[in-house]
């Protein structure tokens, strides 16, 4: 695994970077491999990434987007992570409709929802069961808890090592979630982290020794690339490692 531990001035600039990286590994995937898988973050912080993706000029339809975890809400609810990606880009480029792979969040038991995006993940990638795809880049954030995706502290997701996708639990509220499994064979993990409230958890997840199950990013360890791009308050204490 390489591992890129980069502290940024302020949140505007880890923003610029954040899209520095991912242009990068858009245009590497697409020149490698004919086409970019992505899956997004959701809640607050990748928003303005998003929507400075929304302004840039890229072969749409090489493009296809997921997402890494959604709540149990319909797309047009307030806290969709659908939604939120779609109002700050999708809708606003040429981007083929059947490129976009939301989880969908309408069954009554949400382990069907799981199953189902667990199918359509394998279809698209063409997997057999207990095969885990690489996606080329996906996209993370963490909460003051050290949860990242849908993965919360002290839950059964995080034990799930033999599916693509799985039901989180915040609270009691349900979740769809990629598994720490898969997220682990994407080709670039980038957790995009902002805020003085993530520094705690951030101190746990990068600590020598500390608990996955209370500190569940701790999970997230790719064969391949890791980066975390950090704005000052959150990572001022960590120390960059420089960019690859
Ligand atoms: C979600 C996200 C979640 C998010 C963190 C950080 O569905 O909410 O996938 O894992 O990345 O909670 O959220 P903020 O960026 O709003 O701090």
């Amino acid at each position: 695994m390489q591992k890129i531990v980069e502290v940024l001035p302020d949140s505007v600039k880890l923003i610029d970077r954040a899209l520095e990286v991912v242009l990068s590994k858009m245009q590497e995937a697409i020149a490698q491999r004919g086409l970019c898988t992505i899956a997004l973050a959701g809640g607050g912080t990748p928003k303005p990434l998003y929507e400075k993706l929304a302004l840039q000029d890229l072969p749409w339809e090489k493009l296809h987007v997921f997402w890494g975890d959604e709540r149990c809400v319909p797309p047009d609810h307030p806290d969709s992570n659908q939604r939120m990606a779609r109002q700050a880009w999708l809708d606003n480029v040429p981007i083929p409709a059947a490129n976009i792979h939301p989880m969908s969040t309408d069954a009554a038991d949400p382990s069907v929802d799981a199953d189902k995006h667990e199918a359509e993940l394998q279809a698209f990638f063409n997997s057999s069961a207990g095969e885990f795809p690489s996606f080329d880049i996906i996209l993370l954030g963490i909460g003051d808890d050290g949860h990242t995706a849908s993965l919360f502290p002290h839950t059964e997701a995080l034990q799930v090592r033999d599916r693509l996708v799985t039901v989180g639990n915040k609270d009691g509220q349900p979740r769809i979630t990629f598994t720490a499994p898969l997220i682990n064979h994407a080709r670039a993990v980038i957790f995009i982290v902002a805020g003085i409230g993530k520094r705690p958890a951030l101190a746990q997840i990068f600590a020598p020794v500390a608990d996955d199950f209370v500190y569940p990013a701790r999970l997230i360890q790719p064969q391949a690339e890791l980066w975390w791009l950090l704005d000052q308050t959150a990572g001022g204490e960590l120390g960059g490692t420089g960019g690859a």
